[in-house]
């Protein structure tokens, strides 16, 4: 049995407790164990919490970070601080840390991997870019070998949403922003989102690791959308263009550029479709060319996804091994181009 503490039972905390009641079968079976939550810490003690028994709820940090039972903490409150505060706490008493903090990692994702590194444990933040697209560990592995040349995506749900919003449907720049909001895609201060340091923030995470060099959000050039009105957005649309907010890391030789921006894109271009919530990275490799990688940016569920991935490598790497697979399901397999007929 695997004890989790997490701090924070928001949007993605309470996706995250549901994910692993969900398909707690299906992660027992890959992990060979079981995966307990045994503590989650929030700010409102009196706040209905699904998923999660009453005793299980604190507001005492150290209810999670000086249990000894507790060896991943899970931390989904947002901000820089006191979750770096207890970022380094957890990591520095020898536990793993799984993230979604964007802020966190934009800013101190360094010192935390040293840190992490110095005391033998790991630091997962796949769910820090892009919601539930994989492209932390893409970026990371199955693209290692490349020189990165070009990135470029939509990597914010809320101002994708918004926009999409004003372009289809006509709406208000405020009626669409109060919808991301009741979606549980913006930001509690949503400001980072509609300024465009949320996708700053993503950009310097991903340029980062990409071009192999570290990029922190005040280097990125950085505008967003609250200047972006409807008398814009139609004047694109007839003239066959879609405004985005576009985040671009690219390599100049000895050089990168790093920029958040409005942009106008051609219908045709492969990002002007990526409609609501959706985001989309391109990547553009030495040897690989061009890949995309696309799916919902931000949410409940799917952001959940991306953090119980994390946990689950977390418990493998608490092993020391790699099975990807303990127990297998007698399915039959259906192929169609073997037909007996
Ligand atoms: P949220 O809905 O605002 O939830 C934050 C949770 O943290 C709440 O349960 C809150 O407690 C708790 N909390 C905040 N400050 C605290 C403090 N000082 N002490 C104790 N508890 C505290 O946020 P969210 O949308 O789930 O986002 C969480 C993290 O995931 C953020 O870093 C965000 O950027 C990132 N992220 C979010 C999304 C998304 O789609 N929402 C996607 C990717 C990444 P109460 O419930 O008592 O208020
Ligand atoms: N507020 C963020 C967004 C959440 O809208 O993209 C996902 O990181």
């Amino acid at each position: 049995m695997i004890q989790l503490g997490i701090l924070g039972l928001g949007t993605v905390g309470s996706g995250v407790a549901e994910l692993i009641q969900k398909n707690q079968e299906t992660i027992a079976k890959r992990l060979g164990k079981n995966i307990e939550i045994k503590k989650v810490l929030v700010r409102d003690l009196r706040k209905k919490r699904p998923f999660i028994a009453e005793g299980k709820i604190t507001d005492n940090p150290g209810d999670i970070l000086e249990d000894s039972d507790i060896s991943i903490v899970v931390e989904l409150m947002g901000g820089e601080e006191p979750a770096l505060t207890y970022i380094r706490q957890a990591l520095a008493s020898g536990k793993h840390v799984v993230t979604a903090n964007k802020e966190v990692i934009s800013k101190h994702g360094k010192e935390l991997l040293d840190l992490a590194q110095k005391e033998g444990v790991n630091l997962f933040f796949e769910a820090s870019v892009g919601g539930g697209i994989p492209i932390i560990r893409p970026m990371k592995q199955c693209l290692a070998a490349n020189e990165i040349i070009k990135i470029m995506g939509i990597l914010n749900g809320t101002t994708n949403y918004i926009l999409t919003q004003m372009t289809e449907k006509n709406k208000s720049f405020g009626d669409a922003l109060l919808e991301a909001q009741k979606e549980g895609y913006a930001e509690s201060d949503p400001t980072a989102d509609i300024k465009g340091s949320d996708a700053a923030r993503k950009l310097a995470i991903l340029s980062s690791i990409a071009f192999n060099t570290r990029i922190t959000p005040d280097q990125v050039y950085t505008e967003g959308i609250d200047s972006v009105n409807l008398v814009d957005i139609n004047y694109a649309r007839e003239l066959g263009y879609r405004v985005k907010l576009v985040a671009m890391g690219k390599r100049h030789s000895d050089e990168v550029e790093v920029l958040v921006a409005p942009m106008l894109l051609r219908e045709r271009h492969p990002l002007a479709g990526v409609s609501g919530v959706f985001n989309a990275i391109l990547v553009e490799g030495n040897a690989v060319g061009r890949v995309m990688f696309y799916g919902q940016g931000a949410g409940k569920m799917p952001t959940a996804s991306a953090v119980v991935a994390d946990i689950i490598d977390a418990v493998r790497s608490k092993n020391g091994n790699k099975i990807y697979c303990t127990c297998y399901d007698e399915l039959n397999v259906m192929n169609p181009g073997l037909s007996t007929a």
